[in-house]
Order: C-alpha cells, then structure tokens, then sequence
C-alpha cells in the first residue's frame, strides 16, 4: 500500500549542509544555509550564551528539566515581547498582546497558519517573490492558498515598490500579507524607512493583516530597535481594525539554530477595554490549544537560555555586544568580497554585496553559475544566487571571489 508514494527530492537548503559535509575538498566554504561563523569558519557560542548556561547550572534549586507550561516560560515570552515591541509599546499596550513560546520562527509561522486556517480560511496568504523557502509549504500544509508579491527586481537589484504598493491596493480586502521585519532572505534588500510607512499605510487603508516573520532581529543594523522599525511602525499603524501577526526566532541573532527557541505573538486590534478583556483569553486558549494538540509544551533549555538572558541586565548587554560583534564581521566580510571582485575586474557590479543587509547578499549569479562554483569551486550556495555572507572569513574570501570570477567569465 505504500508503493506509490512518491519519492520527493532533498530539502534545498538542508540538501546543500549534506552535500557540503560529504566533500573532502580542503578549500569547501559553505555560503547555504543561514548560520553564523567566526572568522575561523566555526559556529560560535555567544559568550552572553556561555554566562546564561552558567548560571542556569550553578543554580541547583532551580535547575531542572521540568515541563515548561503550554504557553511557554515566562521570562522567555515576557522577555521576547519587548525585544520585538520595545518597553514603551509594551507597556502602553500589554494589554493587547498575546504572546505563547514555539518551536523557533518555522514553529511560530507554523502557528499563525493554525490560527488562520482555524479562523480566516478564506483568506489569502501573500508572499514575497522571492521569499524564504519554507514559507509557502508552512501555510499550504494548512490548507491556505498562497500568492505572491512584487519584491525583487533582478535587473536593477532594488525593490519593485510601486508594483509591491499596488500589489497591497488590489488584493482583496483583509487579506494577509507576510512581511520580512528586517534583512529580507533571501534577498538582503529592505524597503526604507518612508517606504515603510506608505506600505503599512496601504495595509491599513485595505485592512489587511500583517503577519511579520522576525528572524534576524539585530543581523540588519546590529540594533535591535532599527531593525524592528517596521513592526513597531505596523505597532502604532496597524491593529486598529484588523490584528497584526509576528513570528519571532532567535535561533540566529542568540545561536540557538538547534535549540529552537522563538514566539509567535498576536497584536489585538485596538478596541474598547471592555471587548479586549474578553478577546484576549478567547485568543490566548485558542494559542495554547494548537500548541497542546500539537507539542504538548514547548521546549525548555533554550527557552530558559534565552528568558535568562533577557531577564538580566548584564547578561542582556552582553547579548547587544554580542550582536554587534556578529553583524559588523559580516558587514566587513561584504566589504571584502566586493573589494576583492572589483580588483579582480570580475565583469557585472558588485556594490550590491555591500548595500544589502543581514545574512544573505542576493549575488545575481545564475543557477548554471552556482552548480559549477560547487562543482568545480566546492564553493557552495542557493541555487537562486544567495550567499550566506557569515560563511565568508579572513582565509576564504579571496578564494572565493577567484571562483566567482571564473564562473561568471567562462
Ligand atoms: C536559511 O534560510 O538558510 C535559514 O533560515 C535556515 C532554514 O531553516 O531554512
């Protein structure tokens, strides 16, 4: 009875890792998946990571592997909330935010499509094309019918904003659409703060939804408020009408990739005091509802990782230096690729590696390109041309622009 089923290819990122792990070439970088470095090409464990295990360990009154409660650990979701929303939003609106812990930012979307498919089916889920990978299986497993966006521009390497603007004009009415709060992936362009506001204006005026995927909160300007400018915008703009959406990881701005430690939090549209405090526990015992039928509780060393971090002021501050340390090595990491392929007269423009933002640079290479950059190169990337720029050090980067400059002239 099984014989029928189809066989279906590897996952395209995870299937890069594989690859990746199997070549002995000594000279292999790997650009796929988004994960941070040092400049000796190791994962690094933050040292505000190392001091929260610390005193996680040393505290033996404490220190357990009990179940966590359904809707997640309290300093973790507490905590989180005012990364994303900062103190002031939190504490004029605490009472319309609706916070429980997931299973990193896939968990949270994965979430929010729960929640949608339960109560908004008919509407459409929009994406940006191109987007990350996951998100358009993550809602149709759901049975959501997704669309997509206007966003990139391959030609100029810039944002198609009037087509993305006239994109939110014209879909139907309350439909949600799925924005990257910052270091858009895979393409590393953000739209700027004025675009911004004219597109959550246009979210408003159609009463749309906007569900915002937070995944490198810290990785686009290396402070955390710059980079949730939008969603603080969509904050003060959005949930008048309609409720805004965030899904939240730090699996890349705390290192915690397999730990999976997110939230997903919902904004209740801003109505009287009377109708919050009975929307609030509807929604909250819904949240908590999809996360027992599906995880039971959500899990706990990472959380507890994180909600120490957050719930101690020097530990936090070491957390801010900890992100700058990561997001200023790729900013120069850009800057050496760049300067490396201008010397090289490697043909095209490469201004670009250095303009864009977060994790990725969104090369322009094309698929042929970045098959014969691993195979003859064991240089490997995205087929769609994204290069995880955190897998670039002082000792590869020549390297590499040498493989891109022959790919891109033979
Ligand atoms: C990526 O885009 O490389 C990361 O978000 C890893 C993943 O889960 O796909």
């Amino acid at each position: 009875i099984l014989n029928e089923i189809e066989q279906l290819p590897a996952d395209a990122l995870f299937g890069i890792k594989q690859r990746y792990g199997q070549d002995d070439r000594a000279t292999k970088v790997d650009l796929g998946i988004g994960a941070y470095r040092d400049n000796t090409g190791k994962p690094w464990l933050l040292p505000a990571v190392r001091a929260a295990e610390q005193k996680i360990h040393s505290d033996v009154a404490t220190y357990n592997h009990e179940y966590l409660p359904i809707t997640g650990l309290p300093a973790l979701t507490k905590g989180a909330a005012q990364v994303l929303f900062g103190e002031e939003l939190v504490n004029e609106h605490s009472d319309r935010i609706v916070t429980v812990q997931s299973i990193s930012g896939t968990g949270a979307l994965h979430i929010a499509a729960k929640f949608l498919s339960k109560f908004f089916s008919s509407k459409k889920i929009y994406l940006s094309d191109p987007t990350w990978a996951n998100h358009k299986a993550i809602f149709e497993a759901q049975g959501l019918t997704t669309t997509t966006y206007p966003y990139w521009n391959a030609a100029t390497k810039s944002l198609r904003f009037q087509e993305f603007l006239h994109a939110i004009e014209t879909a139907p009415e309350g439909s949600v659409f799925v924005l990257h709060a910052c270091a858009h992936n895979p393409t590393g362009l953000d739209p700027t703060e004025e675009q911004w506001t004219e597109l959550i204006d246009a979210i408003a005026k159609y009463d749309h939804i906007a569900l915002f995927d937070s995944a490198y909160q810290g990785f686009a300007s290396g402070s955390l408020s710059k980079d949730a400018y939008a969603v603080r915008l969509g904050m003060k703009k959005l949930a008048l009408a309609s409720p805004i959406l965030v899904c939240q990881s730090f699996a890349k701005n705390v290192g915690m990739y397999g730990e999976r430690v997110g939230c997903f939090h919902i904004v209740l549209p801003n109505q009287s005091e009377e109708t919050t405090a009975v929307v609030k526990p509807a929604v909250q015992s819904q949240l908590a509802k999809i996360v027992r039928s599906e995880v039971s509780n959500p899990p706990a060393y990472g959380a507890k990782i994180v909600g120490t971090i957050l719930a101690d002021d020097v530990l936090t501050n070491q957390w801010y230096t900890d992100m700058i340390t990561m997001s200023s090595r790729i900013q120069t990491m850009r800057v050496s690729l760049r300067n490396a392929l201008i010397n090289l007269k490697t043909p095209g423009t490469w201004d670009h590696i250095v303009e864009q933002c977060g994790m990725f640079s969104f090369t322009g290479l094309s698929p042929e390109m970045v098959k014969r950059l691993e195979e003859e190169h064991a240089v490997y990337m995205v087929g769609s041309g994204r290069a995880s720029i955190a897998g670039l050090n002082e000792g590869n980067v020549e390297y590499v622009a040498n493989a891109i400059d022959e790919v891109v002239r033979h």
